[in-house]
């Protein structure tokens, strides 16, 4: 009954998947945000029924402002990646790293009251961005690895779709 869907296994297969080869290559500790994400992913239930007829994902309530400054954020963080992969593209690792910064500090630039009412997952999603994004930018600037920054993008988008599978805002009722 509270099994994941294969989509969600799919995705947990590829953070695992992400999470070896960063491993290989770096010989960190980036653990914990996996079993972070795998944790969300299979405690659960209400994210188990195929999302054709009905939306699983969690609501988080928030007022008409929280709801635009997030989605604000957000629509930053595509402006960011596009800048990222364009800065790979010209083999400017310094690029890299600038265009990656901003991206830094998501739950700082919320106000208090919104960021207590995250449920705790959510926030340790976000902390977990925080912390591959300052890694990523970095090693861009002292490595200048590309398939390593590469690697590090693929795994940053799995913190992407893994929040946008998992949580919606929600309008609260005042
Ligand atoms: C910690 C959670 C979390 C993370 C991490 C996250 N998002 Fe989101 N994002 C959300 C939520 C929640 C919504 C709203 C979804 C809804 O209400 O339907 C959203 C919405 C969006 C939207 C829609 C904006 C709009 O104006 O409607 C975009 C674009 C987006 N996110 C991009 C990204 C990108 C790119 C990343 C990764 C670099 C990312 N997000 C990481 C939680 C997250």
């Amino acid at each position: 009954m509270t099994r994941p869907n294969p989509g969600l296994l799919h995705y947990l297969k590829m953070v695992v998947v992400s999470e070896a080869n960063f491993r290989r290559s770096k010989g960190d500790t980036m653990s914990r945000r996996a079993i972070a994400i795998a944790l969300i992913c299979f405690s659960t239930a209400a994210l188990a029924q195929s999302p054709v007829t009905k939306d699983n994902r969690i609501a988080i309530q928030v007022s008409p402002g929280e709801r635009n400054q997030m989605l604000f954020e957000m629509r930053e963080f595509l402006h960011s990646l596009f800048n990222m992969h364009n800065a790979l593209a010209g083999k400017d690792m310094k690029a890299v790293a600038v265009s990656t910064r901003p991206m830094t500090g998501l739950l700082r630039r919320l106000p208090a009251d919104n960021k207590a009412r995250l449920p705790e997952e959510f926030t340790q999603m976000a902390l977990g961005m925080d912390e591959l994004l300052t890694v990523l930018a970095r090693d861009a600037e002292t490595k200048a690895d590309m398939s390593l920054t590469q690697s590090q993008m693929a795994e940053l988008m799995t913190y992407c779709s893994g929040c946008h599978d998992t949580y919606r805002f929600e309008i609260k009722a005042r």
